[in-house]
């Protein structure tokens, strides 16, 4: 009996069971593709629900802050997730291949948080009223703050672990957070748009100059505590009744 041919993409002639094959083929392939697609998806979504956690840590503590003491530790506070981009050429970077296991094995910074504080003892107060946290579990301390990068960085760089509670159960997320001052965070967001710039033939100079404006920053920021605290001092400790009166000027603070 003649077998039943089929033309394949290529135009070459296939026996009929061999294309069944590698439809099927085909089909498992792209079933794979995209329960890919789906776990990177869920993966994403888990991040950014632990993103939600953790800035809600920060806002209580802020809110606690603000109702407690007459000032605000915390100036501001963003969150993002690393591209897909930036977390393929990480994996790349450490000869790992594309899977949703890689990454939540070996790449900590998927979700960022960064909390931008006036002085720089407030950074060391909110990192340690967040470590303190039963559910925070400190996986890495990075403190570039007291040992800054040979380039001027300066930040209080945190990996911790925290908690999200699914309908299927709880599931132990990693954060990266990084605390440092406004003055700080203004040179690490000019710093990195002009990593992208530098132009070769002036690169010593500008690495000299960025260096520079780190310090001046550093001594800037070092002034302005210490400002900060001799006008706290110059004051007298407030009496019990001073401090009740600027508790109950705070009590209708909007607390949302
Ligand atoms: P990756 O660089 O993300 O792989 O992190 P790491 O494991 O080297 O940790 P580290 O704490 O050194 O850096 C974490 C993050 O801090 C980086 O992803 C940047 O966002 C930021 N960072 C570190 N070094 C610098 C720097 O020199 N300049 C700027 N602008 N940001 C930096
Ligand atoms: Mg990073």
């Amino acid at each position: 009996m003649k077998e039943e041919r089929n033309e394949n993409t290529d135009g070459e002639m296939l026996p009929a069971r061999l294309m069944a094959a590698d439809a099927e083929d085909l089909y498992g392939r792209a079933m794979k593709m995209m329960w890919s697609v789906v776990n990177y998806k869920d993966m994403q979504m888990t991040y950014s629900c632990a993103l939600r956690e953790i800035k809600t840590k920060f806002d209580v503590l802020n809110t606690e802050f603000n109702i407690k003491y007459k000032r605000n530790p915390i100036s501001s506070i963003s969150t993002r997730l690393k591209s897909t981009e930036s977390t393929v050429r990480k994996l790349i970077s450490k000869n790992l291949s594309v899977s949703v296991e890689n990454i939540e094995a070996n790449i900590f910074d998927i979700a960022g948080i960064r909390v931008i504080c006036s002085y720089i003892d407030d950074i060391y107060e909110i990192a340690e009223a967040l470590l303190k946290q039963d559910d925070i579990t400190l996986i890495r301390r990075k403190d570039y703050i007291q040992n800054p990068k040979p380039n001027g960085y300066r930040s209080l760089n945190l990996i911790v672990s925290i908690p999200v509670f699914f309908a299927e159960g709880k599931k132990e997320v990693n954060v990266e957070v990084q605390i440092r001052t406004i003055a700080m965070d203004f040179w690490a967001s000019l710093e990195h748009q002009l990593k992208y710039k530098r132009q070769t033939h002036d690169q010593a100079e500008v690495v000299a100059r960025l260096k520079n404006c780190a310090d001046i920053i550093a001594r800037t920021d070092a002034e302005m505590l210490d400002l900060r605290r001799k006008i706290e001092q110059s004051h007298d400790a407030p009496t019990e009744e001073d401090e009740l009166i600027e508790r109950l000027k705070k009590i209708d603070v909007r607390m949302d």
